[in-house]
């Protein structure tokens, strides 16, 4: 019997996580399969609980039962503790392991994939959910020279950055007027309500690379703008799908897979 896995979330439909890990599992000769987990929004610890009796090895976490899977795992990496949210959990006989790969993902297509170092440069990050919140601890080990988190609603980029302890900045978007950074990413949801972050014009810097988390087949509203404010180079989200996917699979089976070809199909058949 193959070893189990399945990706849990609600909705879970759109998921394209079994596509990614049945691409990997072939690459890499690994005998597993990998499956869609709906669950009811009140019932996730049941439902998770359940694939783990029927011999379940590991989960992907989708939205919105991040942060639930955050409190069912029982050993937490120390990402996850920084995320406040799970989107892997591995099960070993009775310990349930909880990490988060959604930040490595993003760092990897950024260093990697997309040579843009983060490294002593000025980033600026938008949004203070979940989603910033799962991707601060990595940019910030990349020892960036300035981090800066921009949102909204001023108070919780505050809080957020104070829970990291000061290595970044928190403030507004009108506060953003006048400075420039090198690498731009949004990690708010306004490109799923087809909205625009309140930028001022001026905010990327030559050579600069704007970064929207979300994926698609067309420039999101934050791309279409980056690229009106002649940002040197743009990039969705697909490559971090991918590279947390790996990132998940090197925590299951022990190996991370080669991403180009798994990145290139699913770039071709959203084209
Ligand atoms: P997620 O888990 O995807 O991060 P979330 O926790 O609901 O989702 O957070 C959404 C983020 O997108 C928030 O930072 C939100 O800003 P506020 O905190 O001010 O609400 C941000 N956001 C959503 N729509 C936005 C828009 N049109 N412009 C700017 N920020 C937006």
């Amino acid at each position: 019997m193959p070893d189990q896995y399945a990706v849990i979330g609600n909705p879970v439909a759109h998921s394209k996580s079994p596509q990614i890990h049945a691409a990997f599992a072939r690459q890499t000769g690994q005998d597993l399969t990998y499956e869609r987990l709906l669950a009811p929004t009140h019932a996730f610890m049941e439902t998770a609980s359940a694939f783990r009796a029927r011999g379940g090895r590991g989960l992907n976490v989708t939205l919105p039962f991040k942060g639930e899977a955050f409190r069912f795992a029982g050993l937490l990496s120390e990402r996850a503790r920084a995320a406040q949210a799970v989107n892997t959990l591995k099960f070993e006989g009775n310990a349930t392991y909880g990490d988060n790969t959604d930040g490595a993902g993003l760092v990897y297509d950024l260093v990697r994939n997309l040579g843009c170092a983060v490294a002593g440069r000025r980033v600026l990050l938008l949004g203070a959910g979940g989603a910033a919140r799962g991707v601060i601890k990595p940019l910030l080990e990349q020892q960036p020279a300035q981090l800066v988190l921009a949102n909204r609603t001023l108070g919780k980029a505050q809080l957020l950055a104070q829970s990291f302890g000061g290595g970044l900045e928190a403030g507004t978007y009108a506060a953003l007027a006048g400075r420039q950074f090198d690498l731009v990413v949004n990690a708010t949801s306004a490109s799923l309500a087809g909205e625009l972050p309140p930028l001022p014009p001026g905010v990327f810097a030559p050579g600069a690379l704007a970064y929207d988390m979300v994926y698609g087949t067309d420039d999101t509203p934050f791309l279409a703008f980056a690229r009106g404010e002649g940002a040197a180079a743009l990039a969705d989200g697909l490559g971090m799908l991918v590279e947390q996917a790996a990132e998940s699979f090197l925590i299951w089976r022990g190996l991370r897979p080669d991403t180009a070809p798994v990145l290139k199909l699913l770039r071709h058949a959203t084209a």
